[in-house]
Order: C-alpha cells, then structure tokens, then sequence
C-alpha cells in the first residue's frame, strides 16, 4: 500500500470589489479543489488595487481566510496575488554574462528601460526560459511591482492574522490555471501563441502566452491592462436603460450579446463603441507582440474571468479578429473537477493557479 502525504496551500486573489480565496492541495500526482469561496468588497474600501480602508479589508480577509483555511493547522500561511493594473511582466533577452551575478546585473540595466518606476522603487523577480537560451544570451521572465504596494498587502494580510508566503504578478497565475500541466509535459508541437483575455469586474487584461515544443519553455511574453470592466459594462446598462445595478447585472447575464427576441441585441448596440475599443486594443497589442516577437501570429483566443460568460463574446470576437475563440477551463488540472460549476471556476482561474504553484515546479 502506498500512503501519500497530502499536501495544501492557502490561496488570496484580492481585487477591488471581491476578495476570493481557495485551499487546494496534492495527494501523489494528483491536484485537489477543497474549498474556494469569495466575499464581497464593499465600495471604498479598494481602488484600483490599492487598500483604502485597511482594517476593513483585514477583518473581511480573516473571515474569508479562516473559513477556506478550517483548522489546519499549518495553514495560516497564503499566497496572494498582485494586482495587474501596477505590476509588470515581461520576456526579455539579455546577455548571460560570465556570472549569475552578472546576469543580474545585467537584468536590472534592462528593467530599467521598460517600467515607469525608480528601481529603488520596486521589487523584480525573474525566472530564465531554458528552452529560449543561446550561447551568449538568455530571455528571462521578469515580474515587478512597486515596493508600497506589496508593503501594504503584507501589512493587511498580517492584521487578518495570517501570514504572506509569496507574491505573484496575476498573469502567471491565471496562464498557470488554464493549462493541462501534464499534457504540456509530454508534448511535442510547433511554436503556438495564444491570448488570454481575462474579464473582470474592475478591469481586465491581455496576456500573451507562447507555447513551444521544448521542455519548460512554455512562457508569458508580456501583458496589458485594458480598461474594459463588468462594473463598466453595468453602470452604462443602468445609465442608459435607467434600471438599478441589480437589474443591470441581471439584464447582462441574460442576455449579453444575443439578438434572441427577449433581447433584440440591445446590450450589443450599448456596448458598440467598449467592444470596437476591446478590439482596437488586442489588434495593438498583436502588432507589437509581431514586432517585439519577431513574426508569430496568434493561434488562438483564451476568455477566462467572470466576463467570459458574456453570451456571444466569443464568437463577437472570433468574427471581429478572424482568430479562433474558446472559453478557458481553470478546471483543467484539478482532479475534482465537478465540485465548482466551470462559469463560476472561470472567476477563480487566479486563485487556482496560485495554489498549483506550490505543487507545480
Ligand atoms: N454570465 C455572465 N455574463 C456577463 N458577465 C458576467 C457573467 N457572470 C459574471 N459576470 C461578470 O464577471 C465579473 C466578475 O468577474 P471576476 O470574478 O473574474 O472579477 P474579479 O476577479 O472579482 O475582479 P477583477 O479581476 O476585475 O479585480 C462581474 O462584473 C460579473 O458581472
Ligand atoms: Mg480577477
């Protein structure tokens, strides 16, 4: 008989109008959901990624925290997100240099020309592509944040009793959800770039992912905020419908893009001029990724966040781009899969994938 020794990791994705956390854990080769749950924000207490209201946000983290935690007992160590409207990852190539100290050097000097903070001003962490080295150069997966905002998550999350264990840029987190980890270790395929679009309620991203035939080579090449937002899209519903935000919230998820009778593609008229903006955007950030990346055209669209479930988005897109749509699956990698419905995991991609960190290596 074999006994697995049961692994689990506590996991905080903060975002200005929820807090969400989930305990996940690894039993053999195997990655478990055993509970995830989110708690409201209330207004004016965040701001865009930012904590306003500090002991506020501490008590509703404790609760939140307690409850997912139960009473294990190592588990009052988290791992949280960084918010992605401040943080910044990108691949970058640098010469190696003689030395790993020279490489990191040599990193800092190429920061530097890419963020609009003092490096003094921030913390960077990096991670080499080993699949991507050459004999005198490496490209390296860098994430930074300035220094006062993960100060402040590491005061917060200490006032709600529980202590920080890592800080991820949410990208990675969210790009590490929505893959099949083992399939991605026995592949062997051509180069593949794929976006993921990640919508959420106060604001949403693109990530560019590049897949590749080496052995953990797969890479983030770089992300962008975009400032479309479920919130966004609420607040223009009630304006110009004149319904409460409740009645908004409702209207969306019923009818999003559709033209079906009950709906007549009213929200697609509203939402028009974001849309052609979201679009304009992802064309922008393609013509630098072909530039910046030499020449590879995208594969394939990824939707993830809770806006992902707007009805007809990806087709809307898949029209508008002329590159194939498909809703993620942040389910992909979890051995319980059906103990959360696949809409509501769609939210949850970041903090699944900040729990598959501590087992993925
Ligand atoms: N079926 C649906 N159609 C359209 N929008 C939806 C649907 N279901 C959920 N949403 C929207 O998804 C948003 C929530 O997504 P998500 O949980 O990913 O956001 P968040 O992580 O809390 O916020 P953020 O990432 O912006 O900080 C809300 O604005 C909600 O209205
Ligand atoms: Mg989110």
């Amino acid at each position: 008989m074999f006994l697995f020794r049961r692994r689990s990791s506590l996991n905080l994705d903060i975002s200005d109008l929820s807090l969400k956390a989930g305990k996940l854990s690894k039993r053999g080769n195997d990655f478990y959901l055993d509970k995830i749950k989110s708690v409201p924000v209330p207004a004016g207490y965040m701001e865009r990624g930012r904590v306003l209201k500090r002991p506020e946000v501490a008590e509703l983290m404790r609760g939140l925290l307690q409850s997912v935690a139960g009473d294990h007992r190592r588990q009052s160590i988290v791992n949280t997100v960084l918010p992605d409207t401040d943080t910044f990852v990108k691949l970058i190539k640098v010469e190696r240099g003689a030395t790993d100290a020279n490489l990191n050097d040599n990193i800092y000097k190429e920061v530097a020309h890419h963020i609009p903070y003092n490096i003094d001003e921030i913390y960077l962490d990096w991670q080499k592509i080993p699949g991507l080295a050459t004999k005198d150069t490496e490209q390296v997966l860098v994430g930074v944040c300035p220094k006062e905002i993960v100060d402040e998550y590491i005061k917060v999350i200490h006032l709600a009793g529980f202590v920080p264990q890592s800080f991820e840029v949410e990208a990675l987190a969210i790009t590490r959800s929505l893959f099949n980890w083992r399939a991605s270790r026995k592949k062997s395929l051509a180069n593949r770039n794929v976006i993921i679009i990640d919508l959420g309620a106060a604001r949403s991203s693109l990530i560019f992912w590049r897949e590749q035939g080496f052995y953990n080579s797969d890479t983030i090449e770089f992300s962008v905020s975009v400032p479309l937002s479920g919130m966004q899209i609420n607040k223009l519903i009630e304006q110009k419908l004149l319904v409460t935000a409740l009645q908004a919230e409702q209207f969306k998820i019923k009818c999003g893009l559709s033209d079906a009778p009950e709906c007549q593609g009213v929200l697609l008229q509203l939402l028009r001029p974001m849309l052609d903006d979201l679009t304009a955007r992802i064309r922008h950030a393609v013509h630098f990724h072909n530039t910046y990346f030499e020449g590879a055209s995208i594969d394939k669209i990824i939707l993830s966040g809770g806006g992902a479930s707007l009805k007809g988005l990806d087709v809307f897109l898949a029209t508008e781009l002329g590159i194939p749509v498909e809703l993620g699956n942040p389910l992909i990698n979890i051995k319980n899969h059906d103990s959360l419905n696949y809409q509501q995991a769609l939210s949850y991609c970041t903090v699944i994938g900040l729990g598959l960190k501590d087992f993925i290596k």
